[in-house]
């Protein structure tokens, strides 16, 4: 066949291999350029590009009742969004209230709760949003921030950031909740977060967070990337370990909940649905094992896994009507 003339279908055969190999080159070239530029991992991780949904979050009333926005700033160059859910109880009262009748009003003997959400999204996001009004039904008050690079913090996501950011905001609770209980609840990446900053407080502190809840968790960051469902069409390419996953801590990504449980001794309760297409329930439990095993009160390590028929999947188990009675009566044997 002459090139003046080509019938339709070998053309569109020509451009479908074409496509392929554009997409083979794309499939082989990834690993090997997070591998020389480990930021681009990052990138993949923390998902903060994914910026929706696309809202006023300084505007909390639009999806929350007795709620105040405003604005740490943990470090000099970093401005970070924090919103403060009362306990529904408190809503009738907090009617037209400032931020300064919030700032007292957390001191009122209700447990608190700080939020340390997932990757993606930001303190809007849906199923986050769900979890705020189900605690705070409950009686908690709730405070969830966004990390810096996230929604309408400043700064750039990083591990160590994160950290940082929850730890500031844990002083500032506790500087303002008098007696109360506060608790640490981190889902997905945010697990993580969580047990970085409770590590952090008791190694370098001796301060004991009152109670750690751990929901869809992980051991670390490493395990779960050679689990997620986006990296499974390279577990079989050659050197994905050395590519991929060792990369993450070339990112500075570690997340290391596995080791941080082994020092910590606080109340820790591990939540995790069967049916976790993101974080499959053997790391979950994985997590729960070598937290028991290190715990010297085992009464203090508690997994809820949440049957498939549920199908509370990744990220609702905060849809569970009991859920907020898990946490209270884990929390009274040890108050
Ligand atoms: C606030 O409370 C009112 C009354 O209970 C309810 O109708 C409204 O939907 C709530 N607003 C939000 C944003 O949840
Ligand atoms: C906290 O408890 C201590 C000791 O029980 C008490 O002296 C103090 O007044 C309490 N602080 C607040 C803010 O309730």
């Amino acid at each position: 066949m002459n090139g003046a003339y080509l019938p339709f279908r070998s053309r569109s055969s020509r451009l479908f291999s074409t496509l392929v190999l554009h997409l083979l080159v794309i499939y082989v070239s990834v690993p090997f350029l997070v591998r020389l530029f480990p930021a681009l991992l990052n990138k993949f991780v923390f998902l903060n590009i994914l910026a929706f949904p696309f809202v006023e979050l300084g505007k909390p009333e639009l999806w929350l009742n007795h709620t105040v926005n405003f604005y740490l700033s943990p470090e000099p160059e970093v401005s970070i969004g924090v919103w403060h859910v009362l306990p529904a109880s408190r809503g009738t009262e907090a009617q037209g209230k400032d931020h300064s009748w919030y700032e007292e009003a957390l001191a009122d003997d209700n447990p608190v709760i700080i939020y340390l959400h997932g990757s993606g999204g930001n303190r809007a996001s849906g199923h986050r949003v769900s979890l705020m009004k189900a605690l705070s039904g409950a009686g908690f008050h709730i405070l969830a921030l966004d990390y810096r690079g996230y929604g309408d913090s400043t700064g750039y996501p990083s591990e160590t950031g994160f950290t940082t950011d929850a730890l500031f905001l844990y002083d500032w609770v506790k500087a303002h909740s008098g007696n109360s209980t506060v608790a640490v609840w981190g889902h997905s990446l945010g697990s993580g977060v969580a047990t970085n900053v409770a590590r952090k407080l008791l190694e370098e502190r001796g301060n004991q967070v009152d109670l750690i809840v751990l929901e869809s968790a992980y051991t670390n960051i490493r395990e779960a990337a050679a689990h997620i469902p986006f990296t499974k069409i390279y577990r079989q390419f050659p050197g994905f370990e050395y590519l991929v996953l060792d990369s993450m801590a070339l990112g500075d990504m570690y997340f290391r909940s596995d080791e941080n449980v082994k020092v910590l001794s606080s109340p820790l309760l591990i939540l995790h649905a069967e049916d976790d297409p993101v974080l499959p329930a053997h790391l979950g439990q994985k997590l729960f094992e070598i937290a028991l095993a290190a715990y010297e009160n085992k009464d203090q390590v508690r997994l809820v896994s949440f049957p498939e028929q549920l199908g509370f999947a990744h990220e609702n188990i905060c849809s569970h009507p009991e859920l907020p009675d898990i946490v209270k009566d884990f929390l009274k044997k040890f108050k």
